[in-house]
């Protein structure tokens, strides 16, 4: 008898990720690969369990499939604060410390991070690194006018910046913005004072840097199995 296919570590973890809603939760939607297996299996605990939530989109592509998939949504300036999010991360470290903005939704992501109360990260188990900035590199969103003058000033300070491209032309965010991929010789030594400084960049909207945001990880392995860990 054939051996059954071993399940997508993304899938299993985004799937996973989605036990964790209760009724009633006001929710934070993140975006990515990984987080579309979350949505898959909250909407379907939607239908089958009539499970009421709500939901505010990182993305326009997460705002498309929730209202494809049934999932209700709200303004983000009609709540105060979000029960849960639930998002995918680039890199993430053993303090969950995080590398986000892959899929260019960095801001939006950070914005909802910030606002939820507890915050369950997605990873297939490639994106657990023990130091961030070494497999991937470091997204920062920049309003298009100061592209040349951030690049400047971030390749004086630490790193290789590279404005993203896509289809031919400069990649923009769902918010009109352009981002400049950091790269990082050996990875990011200090990654909070990495955060204060960019801060002090004009013309830095946000990084993909998200700091003391994550609750709980969940790791999806190649093996087929899964890791929930609590920080
Ligand atoms: C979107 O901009 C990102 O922050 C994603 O959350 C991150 O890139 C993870 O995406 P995948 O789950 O597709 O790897």
């Amino acid at each position: 008898m054939a051996t059954p296919p071993t399940p997508d570590p993304k899938a299993l973890a985004g799937a996973r990720a989605a036990d964790f809603v209760e009724d009633g939760m006001t929710l934070g939607l993140g975006t990515g690969s990984t987080v579309h297996f979350s949505l898959l299996r909250l909407a379907e605990r939607i239908r089958s369990e009539g499970l009421r939530v709500r939901g505010v989109p990182t993305s326009l592509d997460t705002e498309r499939k929730a209202r494809e998939w049934g999932i209700p949504l709200v303004d983000l300036g009609a709540v105060e604060s979000l029960d849960l999010g639930i998002d995918g991360a680039d890199e993430i470290d053993p303090s969950f410390r995080m590398v986000k903005g892959g899929g260019g939704a960095l801001l939006r992501e950070k914005v909802v991070a910030t606002l939820a109360r507890r915050m369950v990260i997605v990873v297939g188990e490639g994106k657990v690194v023990p130091k961030l900035g070494t497999s991937f590199a470091l997204p920062v969103e920049v309003v298009p006018f100061a592209v040349p003058s951030v690049a400047r000033a971030i390749a004086r300070l630490c790193c290789t910046p590279k404005e993203r491209r896509h289809a031919g032309q400069s990649y923009r965010t769902d918010n009109g913005n352009a981002v400049l991929d950091c790269s990082f010789a050996s990875g990011i030594e200090d990654p909070e004072g990495l955060e204060r400084t960019l801060r002090t960049i004009p013309g830095i909207v946000e990084s993909g840097l998200f700091l003391g945001l994550a609750h709980v990880l969940v790791v999806g392995k190649n093996d087929g199995t899964l890791q929930v860990r609590e920080r």
